[in-house]
């Protein structure tokens, strides 16, 4: 039969996200670690797993499509109202949701890159046409480069920190400068789905913050401090008006009922959410300085995660990981992203470059 399904011309250029990665194989070597997609890699708090078991009972029923318990739980957590707060599937989900209500054919979303990689293809979905603004040498955002590539046509600019994949923060005083400056007609959504390693799980001043940049909507994710990545659940906190809009554009039911209690339960174990957050700093700055004693270059990371401009060294750099069963994020022609991971993983990725190291008689790149 001839199907004649003919896509949106904005997704001819479009693929499915990360549809080409081998998960458990990298160029025919087996991976045991997968350090390429900043996960925890600690076990669930107990009372996250305890708390979820009580759905099960519940599984012909859909959730509540608007994740209202979530929702308030998180407005007392940060102490804004809930009307400025957006949940849903992910804070990607999120994204693609702001996306959809703001951005159509014509419109551009301008950000840093390397950046998310799913930003490219939400952009695509919703529409509009991404505009890239390469990262500065020590591989921060180019506020003044983004602000000049801003046009009547740009609906959206996203600035990420701390800065997937290279681990930098956008320092606070040029944060406000630049969001000060920008034209009414753009809005900006700051990605902080690492924030809690820099600055644990309610870092001050959000609701000041929103008042002060009434064209801003920060996001936040529970997949990566707290662990639920497989759960799907992230927010956004925004103006009213900007919130009451991103909820249009919501999946029904998007946020499960399982997602929602563990989020709950997660924001309620603060004393936990502390010491992993301080276990997984401390394995950063080992690994660190591991890489270092290679004489890798390594820049500092305030996520959990470390980057490697390696250029046009970063695919026999990913290649070396693989080959030792370890699998990091290869950005061919930028560097490499490892994750932090399990001590063992380290080792052995250690172990392997070293080796490499050797056998090359000289200093990786
Ligand atoms: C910068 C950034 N934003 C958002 C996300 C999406 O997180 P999630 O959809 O799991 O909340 C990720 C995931 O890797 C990320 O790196």
């Amino acid at each position: 039969m001839n199907v004649r399904f003919a896509e949106r011309s904005t997704l001819r250029d479009v693929r499915a996200y990360r549809d080409q990665e081998p998960s458990n194989a990298e160029g025919g070597s087996r991976i045991t670690f997968d350090l390429s997609s900043n996960e925890l890699v600690l076990p669930p708090l107990p009372t996250v797993l305890v708390g979820i078991r009580e759905g099960l009972s519940r599984l012909a029923r859909y959730p509540d499509p608007t994740a209202r318990d979530l929702t308030e739980e998180i407005a007392r957590h940060l102490c804004v109202s809930a009307d400025e707060l957006a949940v849903g599937p992910g804070s990607a989900g999120v994204l693609q949701q702001i996306l959809l209500a703001r951005c159509g054919k014509g419109d551009e979303v301008v950000y840093a890159w390397p950046g998310f990689d799913a930003y490219p293809l939400l952009v695509a979905i919703s529409g509009a046409t991404s505009v890239h603004v390469p990262l500065t040498g020590s591989g921060g955002h180019d506020l003044d480069e983004i602000r000049t590539r801003i046009s009547a046509r740009t609906k959206v600019v996203i600035l990420c920190s701390p800065h997937n994949p290279t681990g930098t923060m956008i320092d606070h005083g040029e944060l406000h400068s630049f969001l000060h400056s920008l034209p009414d007609h753009v809005v900006t959504v700051l990605d902080e789905a690492y924030v809690e390693f820099d600055r644990g799980s309610n870092p001050p001043g959000l609701p000041v913050f929103l008042r002060e940049h009434s064209n801003t909507v920060v996001l936040r994710t529970f997949s990566k401090a707290y662990g639920l990545a497989g759960l799907r659940v992230g927010y956004a906190a925004g103006p009213r008006q900007v919130i009451a809009t991103v909820r249009k554009t919501a999946i029904p039911f998007g946020v499960t009922r399982f997602a929602e209690q563990a989020a709950i339960l997660s924001l309620r174990s603060e004393v936990e959410l502390r010491e992993r957050l301080a276990a997984v700093a401390a394995a950063r700055e080992e690994l660190t300085a591991g890489l270092r004693e290679l004489k890798l270059p390594v820049l500092p990371s305030r996520a959990n995660f470390v980057w490697l401009p390696l250029a046009s060294a970063t695919e026999s750099f990913a290649r070396t990981a693989a080959t030792a069963g370890v699998k990091v994020r290869a950005y061919p022609g930028h560097g490499a992203r490892i994750s932090v991971g399990e001590t063992e993983a380290h080792r052995v990725l250690l172990a392997a470059l070293g080796q490499r190291f050797v056998e090359a008689g000289s200093e990786m790149p």
